[in-house]
């Protein structure tokens, strides 16, 4: 039996078009800016984006990082969901490797509220670290792929410019957020100084991120990637498969959203498992399982065994993403392993 792995929209494999332009792409040395295929898919992800110019780098997590260190310095300040990715699930890497201060906000649902984060901001006092950034995330992962409103987004990056910080936009999966939304990626980033989006995920690269703001921001932020050992060279073979993405993936994420939703609407109806049909916006699905009075690792033990992979999302639910590999077929079957593995129950 072959598992259907619907653990993370990262496990998706290049398709065969990106090992074609991998194959054929010019290349160079991209630490001296000479890897014409970087630097088209930087020019294209650019426009893609609304932004003036944007960096490829190696991960979302060393996106997020070097875009910070760029907003801020050691012993300053940043105001971050503390549910966010960045805070939750990046070892620690805004503490320890940038040195920052993180003051945590609460979101619910993945949005955070204007007036909470305007709290959060506190006066220049000698007492205070200085607060120089905003992070925000969309959409929003552990809210289970939520889209925070592009009204409400601005509205968050309007109380941080006011009162004078840079705001970064974690937008590893923004172009969810923007075809679910019937709207350009650019609505969600032109009131933010920096984006970062992943091209690994339901884009289907293997690897690298996006980074893109001025022109400034992207020159200063190409030191600070070299500096982190995230200057590459003939990074081509990697970037072609990223202008593949950005020409053919994006429109497609439509599919993994319609499949997702049909997902949990029949994950609902099994005995013991919920899903808040609410939170089903994009390409994920959290599913809460209390019901069946199992903890989370014995659950996703028997669904492996049954030939579906999920994620943990202990101690109340674990999480299925839809990805390309992921047809109307795979999903039937997903939901039949999950009733498989519920109904070899013992207890
Ligand atoms: C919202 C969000 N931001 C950032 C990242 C980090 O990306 P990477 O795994 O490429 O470091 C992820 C990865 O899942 C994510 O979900």
């Amino acid at each position: 039996m072959t598992p259907i792995n619907m653990s993370s929209d990262t496990q998706t494999l290049p398709t065969e078009q990106m090992y074609d332009a991998m194959r054929s792409a010019p290349l160079g040395d991209d630490m001296l800016r000479a890897d014409p295929t970087v630097n088209r898919l930087e020019e294209l992800a650019a426009e893609k984006i609304g932004k003036e110019a944007a960096l490829f780098v190696p991960s979302g997590t060393m996106g997020n990082l070097v875009s910070l260190m760029v907003h801020a310095k050691p012993g300053d300040e940043v105001i971050v969901d503390s549910e966010s990715h960045v805070y939750y699930y990046e070892a620690g890497g805004i503490a320890s490797v940038a040195g920052l201060m993180p003051r945590t906000v609460p979101s619910r649902g993945g949005r955070l509220d204007p007036e909470q984060v305007a709290a959060a901001v506190r006066k220049r006092d000698q007492h205070f670290p200085v607060p120089r950034v905003l992070c925000l995330e969309n959409t929003h992962n552990r809210s289970g792929g939520r889209i925070v409103p592009v009204e409400l987004q601005n509205r968050l990056a309007a109380v941080a410019h006011e009162r004078g910080l840079a705001v970064h936009l974690d937008g590893a999966r923004i172009f969810d957020a923007a075809i679910a939304s019937g709207l350009p990626a650019a609505a969600f980033t032109e009131h933010v100084d920096s984006v970062m989006f992943c091209l690994s995920k339901g884009l289907s690269c293997p690897v690298g991120s996006i980074i893109a703001g001025t022109a400034a921001f992207i020159e200063q932020a190409r030191l600070v990637r070299k500096r982190l050992g995230g200057a590459m060279r003939q990074a081509g073979i990697l970037a072609a498969c990223g202008i593949v993405a950005l020409q053919t993936m994006i429109e497609r994420l439509a599919e993994d959203h319609r499949r997702a939703r049909r997902l949990a609407e029949e994950i609902a109806t099994i005995p013991g498992l919920s899903v808040e049909m609410e939170s089903v916006q994009t390409n994920m699905v959290y599913v809460d399982h209390t019901g069946t009075g199992l903890d989370t690792d014995e659950l996703l033990a028997r669904l492996a065994t049954a030939g579906l992979l999920a994620s943990d999302r202990a101690p109340t639910h674990f999480r299925l993403v839809a990805n390309r590999h992921h047809g109307d077929a795979e999903i039937a079957e997903a939901v039949a392993r999950i009733r498989r593995a519920l109904a070899t129950d013992d207890r």
